[in-house]
């Protein structure tokens, strides 16, 4: 039996990944939504493509009425800078747009009576730290602490967040008849990703996929963080394997519904270092953005990530020095070399 999946969201740097992985596996069917035209080379990888905005009810009930979906990978959304900019758009794109989605899990579980899957990236952004002082002395941040968001987008997920455990456990809990079928929702608190293939927008882990792409095309990038700017990151093929290996897991397995997940850690300065090496005629100068600064500063240095490792056996596959010796430099030396 094929798998269908939905994915919105689906033309972004992680719907890329994801549809590349799983358009290996012959076993699924995927259904791709996002705002823009997929790119040709993902459209050819789906059995039915959607250009179509999430806060339209009426093309997902379309889809949903079209399809029955074992698991949603609800990808869509406005990145931290960007929101920042537009928070009432963020909110609605965010917020409404994930409850959309969530409206349309729960009919299908009905409809299909057994849970559907709801796979929803988080953030980092959920973090809140009040100063670099208390950044600075806070170890590997557990998902229970510090939830005080500062940017909008760091909210918005939050909610949504909480929005998931509802529909999973308590939806129309005053109903006389207990609601058939409830979704499964599972969250990963993803740290920055750093992909080899595509290029982010408007988020504001941004500076280190930039610095490298720029330097890989030779051109100079003036970073928009001071130096000792820390923050968890991840390799994109890392985001992707862990995003499926949490789609897999046992139900019975997982004890949160939320869990960290994170690969290193380094500075921006010790990624310019390993920029530098690979690439030695770059130019990086440091002119920190105070605005955009000061929500880096609120995320935390590191994150724990113990209840995913004890839970679906979470563990990272690249290091940093892994990342980029075998995945970053390679892949975007490949993508630039022609150009
Ligand atoms: P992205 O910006 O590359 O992709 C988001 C996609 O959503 C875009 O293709 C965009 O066209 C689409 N979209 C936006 N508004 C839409 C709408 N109204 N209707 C339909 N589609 C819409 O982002 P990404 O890096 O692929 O991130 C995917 C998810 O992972 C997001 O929810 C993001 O918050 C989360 N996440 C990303 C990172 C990261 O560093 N990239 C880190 C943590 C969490
Ligand atoms: N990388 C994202 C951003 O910077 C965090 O979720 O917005």
């Amino acid at each position: 039996m094929k798998m269908t999946v939905l994915i919105t969201g689906a033309n972004g740097e992680i719907g890329h990944g994801l549809i590349d992985h799983l358009a290996e596996m012959d076993s699924v069917d995927i259904v791709a939504l996002d705002l823009h035209p997929l790119d040709e080379s993902l459209r050819r990888k789906c059995v039915r493509t959607i250009v179509g905005d999430i806060l339209n009810a009426s093309i997902l009930e379309s889809l949903s009425t079209a399809h029955n979906f074992d698991s949603m990978y609800h990808l869509a959304a406005l990145l931290s800078t960007r929101a920042e900019r537009q928070p009432p758009l963020a909110h609605r794109v965010n917020v409404e747009g994930t409850l959309n989605l969530l409206e349309i899990a729960i009919t299908q579980s009905r409809l299909q009576g057994r849970e559907v899957k709801f796979i929803y990236p988080s953030s980092i952004a959920v973090y809140g730290l009040p100063s670099l002082s208390v950044k600075n002395q806070t170890a590997k941040i557990r998902e229970s602490e510090w939830c005080t968001p500062r940017t909008m987008y760091g909210i918005n997920k939050l909610y949504c967040e909480q929005l998931g455990n509802y529909y999973a456990n308590f939806y129309r809990q005053l109903d006389a008849e207990p609601t058939k079928g409830r979704i499964d929702f599972r969250c990963l608190r993803f740290p920055g990703l750093i992909s080899a293939t595509t290029l982010p927008t408007g988020g504001t882990s941004d500076y280190a996929p930039e610095m490298l792409h720029q330097a890989a095309q030779g051109n100079a990038y003036v970073c928009f963080v001071r130096e000792d700017t820390r923050i968890p990151f991840m390799a994109m093929p890392d985001a992707i394997r862990a995003l499926l290996r949490l789609e897999a897991a046992p139900r019975e397995s997982l004890t949160q519904q939320v869990y960290n997940v994170g690969a290193f850690n380094p500075s921006a300065s010790e990624l310019y270092g390993l920029v530098q090496q690979a690439f030695p005629k770059t130019e990086v100068s440091f002119a920190p953005d105070p605005k955009r600064q000061a929500i880096v500063d609120s995320w935390p240095a590191d994150v724990d990530t113990t209840a995913a490792s004890r839970d679906w056996g979470w563990k990272t596959s690249y290091s940093l020095e892994k990342a980029f010796w075998e995945y970053l430099v390679p892949a975007t030396r490949d993508r630039y070399r022609s150009m």
